[in-house]
């Protein structure tokens, strides 16, 4: 069974990439995976520094979540990362998140993430592609990077209001197929 661990990463509970989010875990849930889901915003982060203490053999120099969520990400076969678009980036919750990625970044650790299966859901206000690719290449280049496989992207523009997702079933329905895709080896 493929465990799916999802990353919440907008500081609106209930807001558009929780509902997202929510759905794409309900989905690979319904097809047999175990799933999890952490909110960024109910857990304190802190930025890395490049201390580089993880290069060196030592658990990060940061006694903050990330200690319990570097399990979470090793332990999983699929991981969703979700956020909205804030000022043509991620957020800084999601950032934050994916700084301290530095932690698999050295031979030591990185196989606890190559070839690890990566979703990222993403949700914006405004509706052109100009304002939500640069948010998807920040994800492609960087879990690239890592030696990750980025299988699915979601994008849903035009919902901007707490909730205004929901008036958007379909590109709902595609979460929860993109979820039950997850939870295989195909594609
Ligand atoms: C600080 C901030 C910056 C934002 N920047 C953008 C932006 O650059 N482009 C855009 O289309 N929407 C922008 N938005 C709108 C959000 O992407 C939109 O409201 C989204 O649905 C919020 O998702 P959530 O409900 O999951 O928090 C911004 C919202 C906030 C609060």
């Amino acid at each position: 069974m493929a465990k799916v661990f999802s990353v919440m990463g907008s500081p609106r509970k209930g807001g558009n990439t929780d509902i997202l989010v929510g759905r794409i875990a309900e989905g690979a849930g319904a097809a047999g995976a175990g799933v999890e889901t952490v909110r960024l915003g109910e857990l304190e982060l802190r930025e890395c520094d490049g201390c580089h203490a993880c290069w060196r053999g030592r658990p990060c120099s940061k006694n903050d979540d990330m200690r319990l969520l570097y399990p979470k990400v090793a332990d999983s076969e699929v991981l969703v990362l979700g956020t909205p678009v804030y000022w043509y980036g991620p957020t800084a919750l999601m950032k934050a998140f994916l700084d301290r990625f530095v932690y698999f970044n050295c031979e030591a650790n990185r196989p606890m993430v190559r070839g690890k299966r990566a979703a990222v859901a993403i949700v914006l206000e405004e509706t052109h592609a100009e304002t939500w690719r640069p948010v998807v290449e920040f994800f492609q280049r960087s879990l690239a990077y890592l030696e990750m496989d980025l299988a699915e992207t979601i994008v849903v523009p035009g919902v901007g209001k707490k909730g205004a997702i929901l008036t958007q079933p379909q590109r709902l329905e595609e979460a929860y197929r993109l979820g039950s895709r997850l939870a295989g080896n195909g594609r």
